[in-house]
């Protein structure tokens, strides 16, 4: 399953994915890391590793769709199955959603339904939670909204700033991200309304 990994920042969940699919029994291979940002720093990494990288600049488009035309022209010309957000931090409209309707993958850095949008890792300290985690969930057009696919909980602990939460939630991030494409691209799962569930085993 050729996949591609969109994002804007730094591509540490791109690396997980990036390392899990050498393993050749993986079933998606990564064929491109596109960003929006042409300085992210996940790209130099993505090159280092001997993967194909494109930029599409969203700053040069007049606006959403003439950005996503440009994206899906790349995605075509690297003939992309399969899209995995990491860190991608641009609104998509309705019409590129569905375009990769069943075919695209977002990590969110919450359990959700908690904890949609931005400070997720703030607003739950504050809160007082006492667990916490993240979501790979298939990409619908509501934000953070979609089928789940895997989640990881992490406990809240009374010394924890954003920034220690933030890590121990990454960690398991860099787990549950490879685990869930696999679940999907190897056909282990299907989404059944809002949800994700086993596939029927073939007899
Ligand atoms: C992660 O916390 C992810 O859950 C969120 O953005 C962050 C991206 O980090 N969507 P990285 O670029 O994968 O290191």
């Amino acid at each position: 399953l050729r996949t591609a990994i969109l994002i804007s920042g730094r591509g540490s969940n791109m690396d997980a994915l990036i390392a899990a699919a050498r393993d050749p029994s993986f079933p998606a291979e990564i064929a491109l890391v596109l960003s929006n940002r042409p300085d992210a720093p996940g790209l130099a990494k993505a090159k280092a590793a001997g993967v194909a990288t494109a930029a599409v600049d969203h700053k040069i488009y007049a606006g959403r769709e003439e950005f996503e035309r440009s994206l899906q022209l790349v995605l075509e010309t690297y003939r992309i199955e399969f899209i995995c957000l990491a860190g991608f931090l641009r609104m998509f409209t309705p019409w590129f959603v569905g375009l990769w309707r069943g075919r695209m993958l977002n990590i969110h850095p919450a359990l959700l339904p908690s904890y949609r949008g931005l400070d997720t890792h703030a607003r739950a300290l504050a809160d007082g939670v006492k667990i916490h985690g993240a979501t790979v969930h298939f990409v619908v057009p509501e934000m953070d909204e979609g089928p789940i696919v895997a989640q990881a909980a992490v406990p809240v602990l009374d010394d924890d700033t954003p920034q220690t939460l933030a890590a121990r939630v990454l960690a398991q991030e860099h787990v549950i991200y490879p685990m869930a494409l696999r679940l999907v691209a190897s056909g282990a799962v299907r989404i059944e309304g809002n949800r994700v569930l086993a596939a029927p085993t073939p007899r």
